[in-house]
């Protein structure tokens, strides 16, 4: 057949499963999840987060068979959130020796040292009043909360962290969070700085699942506003030359953008965090048969791939690993 016309004919390499494998792009694979762990204080807990199907708070007890389970999906690295039973003003549950993730991360690395335990260093989870750092005349006060942080860093380490990962947004965090690990003898422990953190709507489900919603206000004044593209470079620049080794963006999906950006503008690893109300969202629409989980799920962590993510921390990695496996 001829044409008058010259066109590019783009089916050809679409025309079967092995061609369109040979010119993939993207690729998922287990090596680059992070799987978040919520650990509660007590006993034979496990209870399902309501706003999130599938995902669990454990209690200590639950940690072993949750550990066997992970390897066997070939997860190799976890998150850790503490959910505790009391809560003050400090939040002085995050760095007490016996505080929940401490108590958690040793059991790990006592049970199955090759498991990475990524400790996500906030104060939320632990403080009265729900926010990331102490209160003064109504707000989050910067550099009281520096120190804090940097004692909750510190005592992740001791317990045997192997990477520590600060999200509360202070300014500052990644310069006194390194000069704290490092004076206390801890100069090869990798900080996994949460660089790019948007004050979103959509952590309304992990709020839920640590117990961490804010008591009064909101965390716009250390999350950046969602409407900002050149401000995630800032943040990036400056936790880059404060000497973080990895950086978060967050939330991952409506911020495919600034992955983007970010990747093209550092050459750290760049982690996106395909936050709570993305999981919720999709477990919902599932539920209701609205939507294919299975297809829809590869597709978004994929994209988050394609926007230049190199590491995906997901509540979906136990999924993705059944159906890579399966
Ligand atoms: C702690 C923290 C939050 C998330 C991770 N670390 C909550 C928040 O900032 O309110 C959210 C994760 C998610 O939604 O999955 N500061």
């Amino acid at each position: 057949m001829t044409h008058e016309w010259e066109f590019k004919r783009h089916r050809r390499l679409r025309s079967s499963a092995a061609m369109r494998s040979l010119v993939r792009e993207s690729h998922l694979q287990m090596d680059d999840f992070i799987y978040p762990l919520f650990i509660i204080e007590g006993n034979n807990i496990k209870n399902e987060v309501p706003s999130m199907p599938g995902v669990y708070q454990i209690s200590l007890d639950y940690v072993k068979e949750e550990m066997a389970e992970l390897q066997s999906l070939g997860i190799k690295a976890v998150m850790l959130f503490g959910v505790p039973n009391e809560k003050d003003e400090q939040g002085t549950g995050a760095f007490s020796e016996s505080g929940i993730v401490q108590q958690a991360t040793r059991l790990i690395k006592e049970e199955v040292p090759e498991m990475l335990v990524v400790a996500d260093t906030c104060l939320c989870e632990y403080t009265s009043h729900g926010h990331c750092g102490v209160i003064h005349n109504h707000d989050v006060d910067n550099d009281e909360s520096l120190k804090l942080h940097a004692k909750t860093a510190v005592s992740q380490a001791e317990a045997g962290a192997d990477i520590i990962a600060p999200s509360n947004m202070m300014d500052g965090f990644v310069t006194v969070i390194r000069q704290a690990l490092d004076e206390a003898g801890f100069h090869n422990i990798p900080i996994m700085s949460y660089a790019v953190k948007y004050a979103s709507a959509f952590y309304g489900p992990f709020r839920d699942a640590a117990d961490s919603t804010p008591q009064f206000g909101d965390r716009k004044t250390y999350q950046m506003d969602p409407s900002n593209r050149r401000e995630a470079l800032r943040e990036a620049e400056s936790d880059i030359a404060e000497g973080a080794d990895f950086l978060i963006v967050k939330p991952a999906l409506s911020f495919l953008d600034i992955v983007r950006d970010v990747r093209s503008h550092v050459n750290a690893p760049v982690v996106a965090y395909n936050v709570s109300g993305e999981y919720a969202m999709v477990k919902a629409a599932a539920l209701n048969g609205w939507i294919d989980e299975k297809e829809l799920v590869l597709e978004k962590l994929t994209a988050m791939k394609r926007a230049g993510a190199d590491l995906i921390i997901s509540y979906f990695a136990k999924d993705v690993a059944k159906w890579l496996q399966g």
